[in-house]
């Protein structure tokens, strides 16, 4: 990647704006007063999907089958399991230059250099350690009993930032107290993981998932331009990342079967704010 293309894969962060993904779907309009008026016959599938989706698709009478099949069309990823639809939603949200399944348009207008500074870079590493901290100390806590699935995963980042800010002040730099973007979005995760485990869960994936991909992307870029290639903590895992994720990936699956279908899309939905956030923290590294 040139880093012409990379400045725009930066500048484009900031204007993520995707809610019509799920407007563009049909809806389905349920109400527990529907369900009253279905007969015991038809209420097909209830051992697939207790969700209100299907029990109204059952109530519909005639083209049963037909309106089943489709509306299990309706969510990409679905057969492979929950993280396969949160990732199709996350991949959307990149531009074409981001990753090759992004469709997010680029931004027009006039793109910023991609000239990273250690200033700039130094915030981005403080106020991501302040989220990592935040995210880590969320599931020990485990406010929600779900969310202690995922202690000890080993994608846990709060202790290797700490590391890598640690050098960095051997190496005479001044570490800044975080800033606006990570306290933001700190206190905006501990206030959702207390009330609503689904938009927890969608930003808990986000953070780790987009580190381990495009976030090692950027650290390799930045480490080239300013760190002389000195790779940080930050981008280092014990044992195989793969592997390592793929334990993730089946906990969340196994933790979003309990969800109802209403549930699932709320926590879908929230990949745009998780976007809008981390993108705020990103561009630090041009700041
Ligand atoms: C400059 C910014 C970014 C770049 C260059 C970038 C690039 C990428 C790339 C290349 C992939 C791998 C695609 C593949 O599997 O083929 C990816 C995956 C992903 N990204 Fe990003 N991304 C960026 C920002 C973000 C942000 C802000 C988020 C959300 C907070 C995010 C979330 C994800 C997720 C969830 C995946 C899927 C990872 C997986 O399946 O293991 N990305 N990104």
């Amino acid at each position: 990647m040139n880093t012409h293309l990379f400045a725009s894969k930066m500048a484009s962060i900031p204007s993520v704006s995707q809610s019509q993904l799920f407007l563009k779907k049909p809806q389905f309009i349920s109400s527990p007063t529907t369900c009253l008026f279905i007969k015991p016959s038809q209420s097909l599938n209830l051992s697939v999907s207790r969700s209100k989706k299907l029990v109204v698709v059952a109530a519909a009478g005639a083209g049963t089958a037909a309106a089943e099949e489709k509306s299990k069309k309706r969510y990409p990823g679905e057969g492979k399991g929950f993280v396969e639809e949160m990732r199709f939603v996350a991949m959307k949200l990149h531009t074409k230059d981001q990753a090759k399944e992004g469709e997010k348009e680029a931004q027009e207008k006039p793109l910023p250099k991609w000239e990273p500074t250690i200033d700039g870079y130094l915030k981005f590493l403080v106020d991501s350690k302040l989220v990592y901290d935040t995210l880590e100390k969320i599931v020990r806590k485990a406010d929600f009993p779900e969310y202690a699935e995922f202690r000890n995963t080993g994608l846990e980042r709060a202790e290797s930032l700490a590391k890598d800010l640690a050098w960095l002040k051997e190496q005479g730099y001044s570490i800044p107290e975080p800033s606006s973007p990570g306290r933001s979005y700190s206190a905006y995760v501990e206030e959702l993981s207390k009330k609503d485990p689904q938009a927890f869960i969608c930003h808990f994936y986000n953070t780790y998932f987009a580190h381990s991909a495009g976030g090692r992307m950027i650290g390799k870029k930045v480490a080239e331009k300013i760190l002389n290639g000195k790779e940080l903590e930050f981008y280092k895992w014990d044992g195989d990342l793969s592997q390592l994720l793929q334990n993730v990936r089946n906990k969340l699956n196994v933790v979003a079967e309990n969800w109802s279908r209403e549930e699932k899309n709320h926590c879908l939905e929230e990949t745009e704010k998780s976007f809008k956030f981390s993108g705020e923290i990103l561009r630090l590294i041009l700041s």
